[in-house]
């Protein structure tokens, strides 16, 4: 497939274009390097540096490379800024989204693979949550991922009949977590607030400390239980989508996540064990916005997709985490 990543140069992006190149896919990688890295991209790609939103430069993008699918990454992710700047998440992310999905309609795209967010669930109603649970985001940041699915279906829905119909797979990651197995990428965003990431930070002292945030909750140890998924298992979940689409698969939105949830407390003693250093996690109040408990129901990703987790393993997740930060901080 002669493929468009845009947001190629961040932290999922990244480890998806490399899968893509080796799966002998053509790649080109848009990217306004507003998070992401250079050094982050496969060489083997081609670069185009620009935003998602420049309607004329996309079209060009689509027309000069002969694209017919799209991976779209590109977009904003910190939940409380997008609380305290709801213009910059519904600009960016919503559209941003739209003016991209506009082009490739009108260039004949004919797969669509979005980032979506468990973020559009809110405060889910049970354990595990499937894709057909209530969508109620709690904050702009959720907000703007399920406008863009909405944005998808009615597109999709709009185009049916054309003889090359825009579809999308929609994928609602749940914890991204974790590095690349060889050990080349990971997560090298600047002002992390994500729960692995900051543990690591504090094992090789870059932090004095990290807080832990909310014992309280009713949950088995107090603290909040999260679904972390390995970057490497996320990214194959985009290739297999890709496929199912290639072989005629309906437009959907499905969960990526493993089925299996740990609390921060269990993090932040696996990042104690692989990194052998006893930090400092003071525990102090909640942190505003927090589900207590977010599980993947993944039934339908595993039937519909055949993605096999291979990387299911939280000291796997947790030791590449910290291989990578002792990288990326010597690298520095
Ligand atoms: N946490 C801490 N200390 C920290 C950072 C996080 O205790 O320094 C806790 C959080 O309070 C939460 C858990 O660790 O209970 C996980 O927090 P993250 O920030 O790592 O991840 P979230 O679950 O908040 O967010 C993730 C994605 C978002 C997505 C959201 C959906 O990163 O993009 O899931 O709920 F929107």
């Amino acid at each position: 497939m002669n493929i468009l990543v845009t947001g190629g140069a961040g932290y999922i992006g990244s480890h998806t274009v490399k899968q893509l190149i080796d799966a002998g896919h053509r790649v080109v990688v848009l990217d306004n390097f507003y998070s992401g890295h250079r050094w982050a991209i496969d060489p083997a790609a081609t670069l185009v540096e620009g935003d998602i939103a420049d309607s004329d430069s996309v079209s060009q993008v689509l027309q000069t490379h002969n694209i017919d699918s799209v991976v779209h990454f590109a977009g904003y992710i910190v939940v409380p800024e997008s609380v305290s700047d709801p213009f910059k998440y519904y600009e960016n992310n919503v559209v941003g989204s739209l003016r991209l999905i506009n082009a490739c309609e009108q260039n004949d795209v004919q797969r669509f693979v979005f980032s979506s967010s468990a973020a559009v669930y809110g405060l889910p109603d049970s354990k595990k949550v499937d894709e057909n649970a209530r969508l109620n985001p709690i904050n702009p940041y959720g907000n703007s991922k399920l406008i863009t699915e909405m944005t998808l279906n009615d597109v999709a829905n709009a185009y049916q009949h054309k003889d090359t119909p825009f579809k999308f797979v929609a994928l609602r990651y749940f914890n991204a977590a974790g590095a690349q197995i060889a050990g080349n990428l990971g997560q090298a965003t600047p002002e992390a607030t994500h729960l692995i990431k900051v543990a690591c930070e504090a094992a090789t002292g870059k932090r004095e400390q990290m807080k832990l945030f909310g014992t309280d909750y009713d949950t088995p140890d107090g603290s909040c239980v999260r679904d972390y998924i390995h970057v490497e298992d996320l990214a194959a979940a985009h290739l297999k989508a890709l496929d199912y689409l290639a072989d005629g698969g309906d437009s959907i939105r499905l969960n990526c996540g493993y089925g299996q949830g740990y609390s921060v407390k269990e993090v932040v003693a696996m990042v104690k064990k692989v990194s052998g250093v006893d930090f400092t996690a003071i525990e102090t109040g909640r942190r505003a916005g927090d589900p207590p408990s977010l599980i993947a129901d993944n039934t339908q990703i595993k039937r519909l997709l055949g993605w096999k987790p291979q990387y299911d393993d939280l000291e796997l997740i947790c030791r590449t985490a910290f291989n990578w930060e002792q990288t990326w901080q010597a690298r520095q």
